[in-house]
């Protein structure tokens, strides 16, 4: 089926995707909704293998075509594949001196015809995106990582199905806490922002959540415990996010970063267990980190839907040629704005610890380890129900 509005004369448009960073469930329905509604607009795709390893490599650029993208929509993980590793803006020769290749990645994809590239991914890959459009092709951002920490969108496609997950896992854990009078700790993803603990801890059940946005101290977490033990109640559930730090502390990383890639973060979770196992608690205390399990598996029936909409609306944007912007949800619909927002508009969101959520969590009893100079939310202002924070750099 094609568009009889566009000149079926003119030179088929030709356009490539990428799916950058990390895989998150729900990618797949973006690049299954892009297809379909390309073919519908007679542009041509093509998608990049391995993230930005497929633009450094020349072979790396493949045609995506609807054979490639049927009975996807269940499916984690991304039919393109991913990369962390590959940075075209940072690229390691053998002597490890790196070079920019962005340049030249774009004098080869308009020697290939291709006149758009759209970016799926999350912050590092919307600077990414920001980069290619200053050396002159088309480029649309589509957010989608299981943090949701991407700044000016309230959610990223993939944060609803690790939320899923991690509420699950922590639900299972609630079971064997209580069987053996231990205090349970679930360390789960998110870099340096909460939302996945605060969300997943919510849903859960948790009784402690630390997340990045509120350095916590140990004395509190021990008083939560020992509170509940005066009550009867001999466990506990802690909800760690990656990012989480005492006062005064470092966020913990397994892998420092390097120019044009992050640090790996991990370990706050192995420490909280360090220091609750020298506080005497009267209790054991067991660590699990649900780690990768949180980005696998298939993609929650509200993330299929996301994607489908965020692929279908970023073919629209390349049939108007609307390049140079990001889709962003905002308040339930899908907008876009421009990719060139600057880091002063800040391209990271964190949890606004007045929001909701976080409301929420403090009325039904939920330490978050900051004691009394934490900020707090007005109780009696206004409260409304959401599927995630709005960002507080959202413009
Ligand atoms: O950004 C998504 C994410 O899963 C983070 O939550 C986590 O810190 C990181 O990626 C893990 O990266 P990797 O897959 O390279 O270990």
């Amino acid at each position: 089926m094609t568009n009889p509005a566009v000149d079926p004369t003119s030179r088929p448009r030709r356009v490539c995707l990428l799916s950058g960073g990390g895989d998150a469930p729900g990618v797949n329905a973006i690049l299954r909704g892009f297809v379909h509604a390309a073919r519908h607009f007679s542009i041509e795709v093509l998608g990049s293998r391995y993230g930005f390893e497929g633009l450094i490599d020349p072979a790396g650029v493949v045609p995506l075509s609807l054979t490639d993208i049927r009975g996807i929509l269940p499916k984690g993980g991304c039919v393109l594949g991913c990369s962390t590793r590959a940075n075209p803006f940072f690229v390691e020769d053998a002597g490890g001196n790196t070079r920019d290749m962005g340049p030249a990645i774009v004098d080869r994809l308009a020697s290939a015809g291709i006149e758009g590239l759209i970016f799926i991914g999350g912050d590092g890959t919307m600077l990414a995106a920001e980069r290619f459009a200053s050396l002159g092709i088309g480029c649309i951002g589509v957010p989608k990582t299981i943090d949701n920490d991407l700044g000016q969108t309230d959610l990223t496609c993939g944060f609803d199905s690790a939320v899923e997950t991690a509420t699950r896992a922590i639900d299972a854990l609630h079971s064997t806490a209580e069987a053996h009078a231990r205090v349970m700790l679930v360390e789960v993803m998110g870099r340096n922002a909460g939302f996945i603990a605060l969300h997943a801890g919510l849903a859960g059940g948790a009784d402690i959540i630390l997340i990045p946005e509120v350095p916590y101290r140990l004395e509190r977490v021990v008083a939560k415990i020992r509170e509940r033990e005066a009550l009867g109640l001999r466990f506990s559930i802690v909800v760690v996010a990656e990012g989480a730090k005492p006062l005064g502390g470092d966020v913990l990383e397994v892998e420092g970063g390097r120019p044009g890639h992050l640090p790996r973060l991990g370990g706050a979770g192995a420490r909280l267990l360090h220091d609750l196992e020298r506080a005497s608690l009267g209790h054991e205390v067991r660590l699990t980190v649900l780690g990768h399990l949180q980005r696998g598996g298939s993609p929650s029936a509200f993330d299929r839907n996301l994607g489908t909409q965020l692929g279908t609306y970023a073919a629209e944007l390349c049939l108007r040629r609307d390049y140079g912007r990001k889709i962003v949800v905002r308040d339930g619909t899908l907008t876009s704005t421009p990719l060139h927002t600057g880091r002063a508009r800040g391209v990271h969101k964190h949890v606004d610890l007045s929001g909701p959520m976080a409301r929420a969590a403090r009325l039904v009893g939920i330490e978050f380890g900051a004691g009394s100079d934490e900020p707090r939310a007005a109780v009696g202002g206004p409260a409304h129900c959401a599927t995630a924070e709005r960002g507080t750099d959202a413009g």
